[in-house]
């Protein structure tokens, strides 16, 4: 059996703006993740086992776009597995869905690197990464890449995504992976209404013309004061940036609701985080006030909370994947050679339900 995990992840700053290539800073959460195990099937066929959304199906049996199918055909294709395996998938997660902690992504995550594993094709994190952007511009038209890479390097990042080029076909987003001073803790509250990232992405873009530099400053400061251990400036620079998010017109009633409410019990600051509309907020707030924050939250309608630490990464999801993918796989020199860019450019042209590229 092989096993792989993936976590969820929040956006402390700069959402939305960072898909017009402002900074924005996420970091993974550790306490929800997605779960994969792979298993050789004594059946034919591949068989996906995913309880939480009632899902029990052979492969072939779902539309090629459904979000599980896609990730296992687009899979396959790049490996360019000779036959095809029998396999059972069993997935399951904890990561509220539609809720901005990056749940989709997580479940690409891991069961590419559970299939990676199980079939000895060995794939780097930056593939993993790519990979799942791939997907996820699929599911939700044009992503900025943050949510992929947190998750996959489950790792505190500072992203700027970078526009395309033709000669890096999406491989040049800004990626550093920055100190946190000391750990914080952050209350996330969940509004308990799902909202599609998309529609708030593509409502926040015909009203884009404004002058949003502000947000690169934030995301720069807030960096520092992370890095600093400045919780005050911190909690100040996320009532600026949910300031913002209200101008962009992605945060709600039930959002501001809950943000009020985690200022008022103490917190030192609030905000939306993730698409907005719905989702989840976040406060951050001293370790000692996290139970009354987020009792509040409870009282002022949000329908679950988490309380999560931030630190730089001492958590098993960091550790060195290299370690966990050390197969070696059967493929000719010239396609190792490849890089994942080139062979998607090749593979798609033969087959037109493989991601689509531009
Ligand atoms: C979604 O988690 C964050 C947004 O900035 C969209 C994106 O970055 O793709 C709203």
């Amino acid at each position: 059996m092989t096993k792989s995990s993936a976590p969820g992840k929040i956006i402390l700053f700069g959402e939305h703006a960072v898909v017009y290539g402002r900074p924005a800073l996420a970091v993974p959460v550790t306490q929800v993740h997605a779960d994969v195990d792979v298993v050789d099937a004594s059946r034919s066929g591949i068989w996906i086992n995913a309880p939480d959304v009632n899902l029990h199906a052979e492969l072939n049996t779902l539309p090629s776009d459904h979000p599980i199918a896609s990730v296992i055909h687009n899979f396959l294709f790049i490996s360019r597995i000779a036959s095809f395996p029998n396999l059972e998938i069993n997935i399951s997660s904890t990561i509220p869905v539609a809720s901005g902690l990056g749940s989709g992504a997580a479940v690409t995550v891991a069961l590419t690197r559970a299939l990676s594993s199980h079939l000895k094709y060995e794939i780097t994190d930056e593939e993993v990464n790519a990979f799942t952007y791939e997907i996820e511009k699929l599911h939700h038209g044009t992503p900025s890449g943050i949510d992929n890479t947190v998750i996959t390097y489950a790792k505190p990042v500072y992203f700027i995504k970078r526009p395309p080029s033709p000669s890096r076909r999406g491989d040049g987003d800004e990626v550093e992976t920055f100190r946190v001073g000391k750990p914080f803790t952050i209350v996330i509250g969940d509004t308990g209404i799902s909202a599609p990232t998309k529609e708030s992405v593509s409502d926040v873009r015909r009203s884009w013309l404004k002058d949003k530099d502000k947000v690169t400053e934030i995301s720069f400061t807030a960096r520092r004061a992370i890095e600093q251990g400045h919780w005050r400036m911190l909690g100040e620079l996320m009532n600026e940036n949910h300031k913002l998010l209200q101008e962009m017109t992605v945060s709600s009633p039930e959002l501001d609701k809950l943000v009020s409410a985690a200022y008022e019990a103490g917190a030192l600051g609030a905000k939306l985080s993730g698409g907005g509309r719905g989702g989840n907020m976040i406060a951050l707030v001293e370790l000692d006030s996290a139970e009354a924050v987020s009792q509040s939250l409870i009282e002022a309608g949000a329908r679950s909370t988490i309380i999560t630490q931030v630190t730089s990464c001492d958590h098993p999801f960091c550790m060195d994947r290299k370690t966990q993918h050390s197969h070696q796989n059967s493929f000719s020199k010239q396609e190792h050679q490849m890089d994942f860019g080139q062979r998607s450019a090749v593979w798609k042209q033969r087959h037109h339900f493989i991601f689509s590229l531009e």
